[in-house]
């Protein structure tokens, strides 16, 4: 082991037993170069960040002019800061009709948190309907609306009331009524085992929501920005919802959140009282000029579209290991899942293939569930690599435990 690691395990508070622990010297593309003299490749783009992959030349351009002008200069909201001001306008362009102002803040949770008073102030009701398998982050709030039951225990009473409800299951919608504020869906559930609803669930949530008043928000986080082979995951279903969360790839490598929302919504945080909901770093200049360089090349270089061609040959290249351990394989765009019989299993085939040099993980919510999620940029011979890698480490985890190395 070595001494910058002893002193990770011993001064960086940790979060498992078990970290993945690679250690990480630089990192270019799709690849991870680390102090164990091998390369890896970053198969789950640092959990759905590095759209990109690392060091894309526009996002490290936009980030060197951005720190000659200025860092931190004003909390948020009281500046005119330019970066900030030129994503906003870009998103409200690419966001569906009447979404078009941003609120910034520092993280996904972050902004959950902010979709989630915004709701409650436009509505004036109390409660929040999430659903089983949901990951919505771990801010209070954030973390009342998980959908597994394990990771809220610890930390009760949370902030509430919140419904829970099964996913993909229109006849439960009943139960959403007039004294839901808001509730909050991931278009596509990805700690929930990248789970892919029908698109008659996600119409039926909207006609509930607008029958009973309540807001409909989903949580893009995760599916944003060319993921699943659109920009925004709400176009495979052609619904609106009355507030958009984004983070993760937002801001480019660099840590940014935001909930947008048509006017009226986001102006209900701005009185009653003013500053009723502030934050010092949301919407960094730095994020903001990493995130609006990188989503201009995501607009412009289609990545979407890559996604969707990168994750159809993905999906075929599993479905030919024709394992018997696979219980099944789902993908869109370039989040992908395969569902084991055997959890142990799963974990074991993660462990192998991150042995192989590509760095995989399993599912919060859903342990027999391994995730798979790509930078966009992916290059051919990476995607051969990952199917190479993960076609040996089928095997290996097959063999018993004595004979494994
Ligand atoms: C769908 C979804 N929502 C919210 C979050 C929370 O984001 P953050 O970790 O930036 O707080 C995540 C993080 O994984 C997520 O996947």
């Amino acid at each position: 082991m070595t001494e910058r690691k002893r002193e990770f395990l011993r001064h960086v508070a940790q979060t498992s037993d078990a970290p993945m622990g690679l250690e990480v010297l630089d990192a270019r593309g799709s690849w991870l170069r680390c102090a164990d003299g091998r390369a890896y490749l970053d198969f789950i783009a640092g959990i759905g960040v590095s759209a990109l992959g690392h060091g894309h030349p526009a996002v490290l351009g936009a980030l060197e002019e951005q720190m000659r002008r200025h860092l931190h200069v004003m909390v948020y909201g009281e500046y005119v800061i330019d970066a900030q001001v030129r994503l906003a306008r870009r998103l409200a362009e690419l966001l569906p009709d009447g979404i078009e102002r941003v609120y910034f803040t520092n993280s996904g949770a972050e902004a959950i948190e902010g979709a989630l008073k915004a709701a409650r102030k436009v509505t004036g009701r109390a409660g929040f309907a999430a659903f089983d398998g949901a990951y919505h982050g771990d801010t209070m709030a954030a973390l009342a609306l998980s959908g597994n039951p394990a990771f809220r225990a610890p930390f009760e009473p949370l902030p509430g009331p919140v419904l829970h409800l099964p996913y993909d299951d229109v006849g439960a919608l009943g139960a959403i009524d007039s004294t839901i504020a808001a509730v909050v869906v991931e278009p596509v559930q990805a700690e929930g085992g990248v789970r892919i609803p029908g698109a008659q669930f996600i119409r039926a949530l909207r006609e509930r929501c607008d029958r009973v008043g309540a807001m409909l928000i989903f949580d893009e986080v995760l599916t944003g920005l060319g993921r699943t082979g659109r920009l925004f995951a709400l176009e495979h279903f052609a619904v609106v919802p009355d507030i958009v969360v984004l983070a993760k790839a937002l801001g480019g490598g660099l840590p940014l959140g935001a909930f947008c929302a048509r006017d009226e919504t986001l102006a209900a945080l701005a009185h009653d009282p003013p500053l009723g909901h502030i934050t010092t770093f949301g919407g960094h200049p730095l994020s903001c000029a990493a995130g609006l360089a990188a989503l201009e090349v995501i607009v412009a270089e289609r990545l979407a579209q890559r996604a969707q061609r990168m994750g159809r040959e993905l999906l075929e290249g599993i479905r030919g290991f024709n394992a018997p351990e696979i219980a099944g394989v789902r993908g869109i765009g370039l989040l992908v899942g395969i569902e084991f019989h055997d959890a142990r299993f799963a974990h074991r085939f993660v462990a192998e293939t991150v042995a192989n040099r590509v760095v995989i993980n399993w599912t919060l919510n859903a342990d027999r569930v391994v995730r798979l999620a790509p930078p966009l940029t992916l290059e051919n011979s990476d995607l051969e690599f990952a199917l190479d890698a993960m076609g040996r480490a089928l095997a290996s985890a097959r063999e018993p435990v004595k004979d494994r190395v």
